[in-house]
């Protein structure tokens, strides 16, 4: 479900044109449809209805400000990791109380600028954690709201390891059998411990992983009101899967996971319990494509190679986590859809051959798909790379000093540059400061 189709041969975002996007705009380009971030985030509304959470997007999965701002609009919370997201989610116009705050390390200037900014609730990850917001919320004459993130000891299997957060072996969360007296009333001056949070990866691809971090939340519940505290507030993270290729779209369904969480959640004693969900990728992901122009074309030993000008420091998922990302011409004549390359494989075979796909960087793990079947490409040819709406501009960096591109949104059949493409310029301006002579004395 989303707003990119191929019409007449031609790939269009709703009903923007995108052959003629890029040649207007250039390319390395990434392109966000507005209807598909809106859909995806009614279908997660959809799918959770019955506990009627507060949705808090999860901005590191793409963080700009014009998708902020809009999935706010459309009545969306944000979850932020840091204060470079808190002071996003401010620009992108979040009420501070529907901003949730998680991360591993947060350092004492972002702890005083989430309370200075009155966030709604902290994912607090360690003991040592509580202390510092303890002491920053008594110096700020401030009453703190926090939730525990539990370490539930809970792996889902099919989630990538470098993804998987919910297990022992990893740095997230308290583990959950130091948690319960954390909760006792009276424990910390300044904060009032009253939420259960868990992320235990991304992307899941089945319930019964939620279903057993469930098991290890209910069991928590209980100890803690039996020790005199009070929980309000159950955070079941993020992680809800995109369908990055069709083998996924068989598997998996939203809204029976929303169903089967639901469910459990509702099992518990839900008296006065407010709940949250962070989903980031379910939301963005297909609701983005980037363009990328075909550099050359180049005979290797035994295989095409096709470069092209967005490598590993426009998308690093390919290199970072092995991940598959559907990719076709802009022009295709006869496609009906992006999933054409693993659907149809008689296709494939008929129309091409197996290439890699290279970016222009001077690394061996730069590509953005190897031994993927494509039709035969020409040079100057541009080629979308699809489910490109998370966890890809959010992660480009200026590696080999190439500006990162510019970002587009899309609405109808209108489009807006929602970040401009970096310039030389703007790749040194916070340098030319060091080319001054030495002036600080030790
Ligand atoms: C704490 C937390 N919440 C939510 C998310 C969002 O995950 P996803 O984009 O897979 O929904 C992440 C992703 O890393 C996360 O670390």
């Amino acid at each position: 479900m989303d707003g990119f189709a191929y019409k007449n041969g031609v790939l269009w975002a709703e009903r923007v044109n995108l052959e003629t996007l890029a040649s207007t705009l250039g390319t390395p380009l990434f392109v966000y449809s507005l209807g598909t971030l809106a859909a995806h985030f009614r279908s997660l509304q959809q799918a959770f209805s019955p506990i009627d959470p507060l949705i808090c997007f999860s901005v590191k999965s793409c963080s700009n400000l014009s998708v902020l701002k809009f999935l706010v609009e459309q009545g969306s919370g944000l979850d932020v990791v840091s204060g470079g997201e808190i002071h996003r989610a401010m620009l992108a116009g979040a009420s501070p109380d529907t901003i949730v705050f998680a991360g591993v390390g947060k350092s004492a200037q972002e702890i005083r600028y989430a309370i200075d900014s009155g966030i709604h609730l902290f994912n607090v990850e360690s003991e040592s954690e509580l202390e510092r917001i303890d002491s920053i919320a008594g110096e700020s004459g401030r009453h703190v709201k926090v939730s525990i993130r539990i370490n539930p000891d809970v792996a889902d299997a099919d989630t990538p390891q470098k993804t998987s957060t919910g297990g022992r072996q990893t740095k997230f969360g308290i583990p959950v059998t130091r948690a319960a007296r954390l909760y006792s009333p009276g424990l910390y001056d300044n904060l009032r411990v009253v939420g259960i949070h868990a992320h235990i990866g991304s992307p899941i691809y089945n319930a019964a992983s939620y279903l057993s971090a469930l098991d290890v939340i209910e069991s928590l519940l209980i100890d803690v009101e039996r020790l005199g505290g009070k929980v309000e507030s159950i955070n079941m993270g993020g992680g809800f899967p995109a369908i990055y290729d069709a083998v996924q779209s068989e598997r998996v369904s939203l809204q029976e996971m929303g169903a089967a969480i639901c469910t459990r959640l509702l099992k518990f004693n839900t008296r006065g319990l407010r709940f949250v969900i962070e989903p980031g990728r379910s939301i963005s992901a297909n609701a983005g494509v980037l363009l990328t122009r075909v550099e050359y074309l180049k005979d290797g030993w035994d295989r095409q190679i096709i470069i092209v000008d967005a490598g590993m420091n426009v998308l690093l998922r390919p290199t970072l986590y092995s991940a598959h990302h559907c990719i076709w011409p802009v022009r295709s004549d006869g496609s009906d859809g992006h999933w054409i390359e693993v659907t149809d494989s008689s296709r494939g075979d008929k129309a091409g051959q197996s290439v890699d796909v290279v970016g222009p960087i001077c690394e061996t793990g730069d590509y953005l798909a190897l031994a993927r079947t494509l039709p035969q490409l020409t040079q100057g040819e541009t080629l979308a790379v699809f489910s490109a709406g998370a966890y890809a501009m959010s992660m480009a960096s200026q590696y080999n000093s190439r500006g990162r591109p510019a970002e587009v949104v899309v609405q109808g059949n209108q489009y807006r540059v929602a970040r401009q493409r970096e310039s030389y310029e703007d790749l040194t301006a916070l340098e030319l400061v060091g080319l001054d002579p030495l002036e600080h004395p030790v």
